[in-house]
């Protein structure tokens, strides 16, 4: 199934869905996660080699989850760093969504949970560490809106920026599969779906 939803072209490969979800599966999303993070509990991911740790605290689902610390960087597994548990499954609705707008003919493996508090980012960077990129990286935003910046393979191409609403689906795939993106920042006062100005992103990616 492809989406029907209006579409907007950000640069050529990525594409937005303003407004995807709406309201009533935004909520009964978040209390899927709330559930997923019972079993899979947020964890303070930290930069390869300096050890500095991210500004959002994130959590997977799936078959694979990212990962990075100090001494192992960068990488998936298939158990949660903390509990040493499996990480939940991903639920149907989130697949459901991945079947409409990633025009792929496999299931995500990884669903990458990133959660921002107000003050929290993302530095421009690439989705890198997946063995095929034949995929697209399919990014639903929840709660507060977000200032999303992307720009081409290289770290020194020009970017655009583009605001990310809670419900807004975004793909990046073909020729921006391996565009620099990241997260400049969180926008307060744009979303009640989640407390305190929070906002969820999740990731969903083929690894294998
Ligand atoms: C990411 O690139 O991992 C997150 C992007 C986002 O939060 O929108
Ligand atoms: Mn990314």
């Amino acid at each position: 199934m492809t989406a029907t939803s209006a579409s907007l072209t950000i640069t050529p490969g990525c594409v937005l869905y303003p407004g995807f979800l709406p309201r009533t599966d935004q909520e009964a999303l978040v209390a899927t996660l709330r559930d997923a993070a019972r079993s899979a509990p947020l964890f303070t991911p930290e930069m390869p080699r300096t050890g500095k740790p991210f500004s959002v605290r994130m959590t997977n689902m799936g078959s694979l989850g990212w990962v990075s610390d100090k001494s192992g960087g960068y990488r998936y597994q298939p158990l949660h760093p903390v509990t040493a548990q499996p990480w939940p499954k991903i639920p149907d609705s989130i697949l459901s969504i991945w079947q409409q707008v990633a025009d792929f003919p496999r299931p995500p493996e990884a669903c990458l949970v990133n959660y921002y508090g107000p003050e929290a980012k993302m530095g421009l960077h690439q989705d890198r560490d997946e063995a095929d990129f034949d995929a697209p990286v399919v990014s639903i935003s929840l709660g507060s809106s977000c200032r999303f910046r992307i720009g081409g393979t290289e770290r020194r191409d020009k970017t655009r920026s583009v605001e990310l609403a809670s419900g807004d689906v975004l793909v990046f795939g073909g020729p921006a599969r391996l565009a620099f993106h990241g997260v400049d920042r969180i926008i307060p006062g744009t979303s009640t779906l989640l407390p305190d100005n929070g906002r969820i992103n999740l990731t969903l990616r083929r690894v294998t």
